[in-house]
């Protein structure tokens, strides 16, 4: 099906376009009253996720409500390691909590690589139903974890300051470690793989947790993990967003991948300078800059578009909108990028 409005994918492979494209890290779901809503209506986040139309529906409500130029599908990182055989759930204010993690060998042999389309079929079902319902208007961006990640929750059990048990198991269980996220990798690929065939446009590896390894460790346990799966996928443009990972830039500059992802703590121009002029940066506006008043989100979003000015980009935030922001104020950053000339 043709694209009616594919700026963002012609952004990503730096093709020319007319304007920058702009969405927003963690759209659907958080801000939107319509998404409480929906969310009202089931038993919680995940019941939610699991059922295909809800969850299309809910991808679907920003680019109506927000005019973002992209859909990224309703989901979340966490699915991967219920897929392997590891369920979460998602206790109320407090966020994943996983009853059982992995912490020796004979955990992993309960563990198995997750075929994208049996184990996450319902993920696969509400995109098909999505790209119907889209039809055409905007593409629709699939996303995973990175391995590092998700190997960060299998282990730790829950999110942590410090996810100290799981860097803990880098250097006590090096081996070890090196099993589980070769799993997840398989798991990911597959599952990347799934959401393509099923129709997503581009895909985002999420490294939320990126910033906590020193770099030796982020270049042996996550990189070369995130690499493997960039050499796998060829059918779409590739996203990499590592958080807090600014001092991989220059090796994030070498990966099979389009696009990378600024957080905002990462200057625009020392970030081009380091990654090279070949790929597309994401980014970068501060979250919490959307606290401010309307016009002075104007002014923040119209300095952040200054800096990337005449370069590859696509406008975002440096992380995911925060639940609290004002849909009013998105609206604004979205409005202002749209307008810069
Ligand atoms: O971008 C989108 O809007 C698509 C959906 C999406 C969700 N999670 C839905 C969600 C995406 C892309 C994610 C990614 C995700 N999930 C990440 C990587 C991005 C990042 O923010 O760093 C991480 C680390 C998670 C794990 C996770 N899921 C946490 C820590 C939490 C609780 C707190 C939070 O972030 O909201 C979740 C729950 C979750 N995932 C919600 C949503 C809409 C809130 C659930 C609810 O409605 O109560």
């Amino acid at each position: 099906m043709n694209l009616k409005n594919d700026l963002l994918l012609r952004a990503a492979k730096g093709e020319s376009v007319e304007r920058t494209p702009v969405w927003l890290m963690r759209q659907a779901g958080r801000i939107l009253p319509e998404y409480r809503a929906v969310r009202e209506s089931v038993s919680g986040f995940i019941e939610l996720a699991q059922t295909p139309e809800l969850a299309a529906e809910v991808t679907i409500q920003p680019v109506d409500i927000l005019g973002v130029d992209a859909a990224i599908i309703f989901s979340d990182i966490l699915v991967i390691p219920e897929a392997m055989g590891l369920p979460y759930e998602m206790v109320e204010k407090r966020g994943p909590w996983f009853p059982k993690t992995v912490q020796s060998e004979s955990d992993l042999k309960k563990l198995r690589i997750a075929d994208g389309v049996d184990d996450l079929s319902y993920v696969i079902e509400a995109i098909k139903i999505t790209k119907k319902a889209l039809n055409g208007r905007v593409p629709l961006i699939g996303f995973a974890g990175a391995p590092w990640t998700i190997f960060a929750y299998m282990i730790e059990g829950s999110g942590s300051k410090t996810f100290s048990k799981a860097r803990a198991m880098l250097y006590t269980q090096p081996d070890f470690s090196h099993k589980l996220l070769q799993m997840i990798t398989e798991s990911t690929i597959n599952y990347l793989k799934a959401q393509i065939e099923a129709g997503a446009n581009l895909v985002q590896i999420f490294d939320s947790w990126a910033g906590i390894l020193p770099p030796d460790h982020y270049e042996e346990f996550s990189l070369r993990y995130i690499q493997q799966i960039c050499d796998a996928i060829q059918e779409v443009p590739k996203t990499v967003f590592a958080k807090g990972a600014f001092f991989a830039r220059k090796e994030m500059g070498q990966l099979n991948c389009e696009t990378i992802g600024l957080d905002w703590n990462m200057g625009i121009a020392e970030s081009r300078a380091m990654i090279g002029p070949h790929k597309t940066l994401q980014g970068n506006l501060d979250p919490a800059a959307l606290y401010g008043s309307p016009k002075e989100v104007e002014a923040a979003t119209k300095r952040m578009m200054d800096q990337f000015r005449g370069s590859r980009h696509i406008a975002n935030l440096g992380h995911g909108v925060y639940p609290d922001i004002d849909p009013e104020k998105v609206k604004v950053f979205i409005e202002t990028v749209k307008n810069y000339q």
